[in-house]
């Protein structure tokens, strides 16, 4: 039997791969027409345990814009998890009724329990926790690719919560297989890379520093992200360093002109407003491009890529 592929880590997905699904992104983002019906007949569960707006949402207009459909839940009220079910048991039953699961989960290693549990339905990871979040990487990556042409040779500075921040634990990870990328991590020494990102890091790949304006100059890419409040014990914590980093317009003026700004969302104070008018910003075209990605991605874990 073929094996079912997974996308719980950006590990899963090799560099080949990935760049085959830029392809097909960009193929489906210019003939969106050949892919209208391309999954019809087919069944996307998406199983939202934890608040999404984005990821939730692309990945279901990704299937519903190619012809198939979509059931689920956007939180776990929505599903006998509070009655107390297992999510072994969940999963094992939404294989019975689906082609493909998306999971997003407030526990780190959700996702690679749920692939455990399900020999045939592919399973994706829409975020576990603080841990990992694959597809927002793809975004990420494509973006990149997208507006600065290549994934090689440049400065790229994450910005803000990367203890908790997972969608820059998986996009580090990422960025270091690719040749020449240099990392600028910039955090409170409260909220720094966690060592299991770290370790994964060629030496000599990354440099860590506190001060937003000493990086900003020498960024290609700047990934700003939002403290994650939800994953704080102490508020007065969060509260202490929930403004550390706030990109401005005024910053902006040591920043490169072909810099681009991007950021998962939702943004809320750390990056201002004004920003937006900024040709440099690039964070809501990164959140229409996820979708395309997406498409991708379903048209691979459903092995219907050569079907158009
Ligand atoms: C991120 C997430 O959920 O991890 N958002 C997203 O998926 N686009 C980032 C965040 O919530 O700050």
């Amino acid at each position: 039997m073929e094996q079912v592929r997974h996308l719980i880590g950006p590990e899963d997905l090799n560099q080949k791969e990935m760049e085959e699904l830029f392809r097909l992104a960009d193929s489906i983002l210019m003939h969106p027409e050949r892919y209208m019906d391309v999954c019809k007949g087919k069944i996307m569960a998406s199983l939202f345990f934890e608040p999404s707006t984005r990821t939730r949402l692309s990945f279901e207009a990704a299937m519903l814009r190619l012809g198939g459909q979509v059931m689920g839940f956007s939180e776990p009220h929505g599903s006998s998890a509070s009655k107390g079910e297992s999510l072994q048991d969940t999963i094992r039953t939404v294989a019975c009724y689906a082609d493909l699961a998306i999971l997003r989960h407030p526990k780190e290693g959700a996702a690679k329990l749920a692939k455990e549990a399900s020999p045939w339905m592919p399973v994706v990871n829409a975020g576990d926790g603080g841990h990992l979040h694959p597809t927002q990487t793809l975004t990420d990556l494509m973006t990149i690719r997208h507006l600065k042409k290549s994934l090689k040779d440049m400065t790229v500075v994450l910005c803000g919560d990367l203890m908790f921040g997972r969608t820059i634990h998986s996009l580090a990870k990422a960025l270091s297989t690719y040749e020449g990328m240099k990392l600028i991590l910039v955090s409170p020494k409260e909220l720094k890379m966690p060592s299991y990102v770290i370790e994964e890091l060629p030496p000599g790949s990354y440099v860590e520093v506190a001060s937003l304006e000493e990086a900003l100059p020498l960024a290609d890419v700047l990934y700003m992200t939002r403290v994650q409040k939800e994953r704080f014990l102490n508020e007065k914590e969060y509260e202490r360093l929930k403004d550390v980093y706030v990109l401005t317009k005024e910053k902006l003026q040591w920043a490169k002109k072909e810099l681009i700004i991007m950021h998962p969302l939702p943004r809320l104070q750390e990056i201002s407003v004004a920003v937006d008018e900024d040709p440099r910003a690039a964070y809501f075209q990164q959140a229409k491009l996820g979708m395309y990605i997406r498409m991708a991605l379903i048209l691979k874990l459903l092995k219907m890529e050569d079907e158009r």
